[in-house]
């Protein structure tokens, strides 16, 4: 049976969260730049969200660029800022046409004009569609986004506002940038580095993590679908003890 058959549609996770590692050694291994490596991530984006699109998923949040990113070499974050402004030009229509909605999180404000104008183009025209939602992180680490949590919460505070009784874990999961977006319930990171690298560090408290060896240029739908089955494959229990047959029976 193909792994796509494999999967179980009653079964799917509503978010995966993905960080897509592994581009640099890509070309490195072909004896090629950095940059080159970025470019050939581009169809592994393209091909991962047809992939989610197609079996059902919901939420797919793929991390692109961190705020720790920005320290990379000038010439590498250019191109990187380049190359994404042309994808988002290049892939909206299509995204469009498959009822895909675009959106992002991250220090939005920090990125260049010419992708801050088409990445805003691109939600305000894909803002009504309703299949999957592509949630692109650019800018963004998980402290960034904590800390700036923090600050909107203590401005309420200090305007008199908010209570500080009243601050909860909900309010709290608001003030975040994921604010009306379910936690991931499967995170998949690939390269084979074994590590959160600052992504969503609150929203994955009970998150199914997946590390696979391959390189994010080569990741393909296969790939996903193998995450997914695998993923199926794992009992959730978020804190509590595994529910058994005869305990359904005896309650
Ligand atoms: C992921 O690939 C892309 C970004 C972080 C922008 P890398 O550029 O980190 O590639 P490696 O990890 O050095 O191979
Ligand atoms: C995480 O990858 C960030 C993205 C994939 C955008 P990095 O390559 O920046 O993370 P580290 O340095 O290996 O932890
Ligand atoms: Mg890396």
């Amino acid at each position: 049976m193909d792994l796509k058959q494999r999967i179980n549609s009653d079964k799917l996770p509503c978010h995966v969260a993905i960080i897509m590692d592994g581009n640099g050694r890509w070309a490195k291994q072909q004896g090629k730049e950095r940059v080159f490596g970025h470019e050939g991530g581009v169809e592994s984006v393209r091909d991962t969200v047809k992939a989610a699109a197609e079996i059902g998923i919901q939420h797919l949040t793929l991390f692109a660029f961190s705020t720790e990113n920005w320290c990379r070499p000038h010439k590498e974050v250019n191109t990187l800022m380049g190359l994404l402004t042309k994808a988002i030009d290049s892939e909206t229509l299509e995204l469009h046409k498959n009822n895909v909605r675009l959106q992002a999180i991250g220090d939005i404000d920090a990125l260049p004009s010419s992708c801050r104008k088409q990445l805003s183009e691109a939600i305000e025209l894909t803002s009504g569609n309703t299949g999957l939602t592509v949630n692109i992180a650019l800018s963004y680490s998980s402290r960034w986004e904590i800390t700036n949590a923090t600050r909107k919460i203590a401005r309420k505070v200090a305007e008199k506002r908010l209570d500080p009784e009243d601050i909860d874990q909900e309010l709290v999961d608001q003030a975040m940038e994921t604010a009306r977006i379910p936690d991931p319930d499967l995170l998949i990171r690939t390269s084979g580095e074994l590590r959160i690298s600052n992504f969503l560090l609150w929203q994955l408290a009970y998150t199914e993590l997946y590390f696979t060896p391959v390189l994010w240029p080569d990741f393909r739908k296969k790939h996903f679908f193998q995450a997914i089955v695998d993923y199926q494959r794992r009992e959730r229990r978020f804190g509590k003890v595994e529910c058994h047959a005869d305990d359904v029976k005896q309650a």
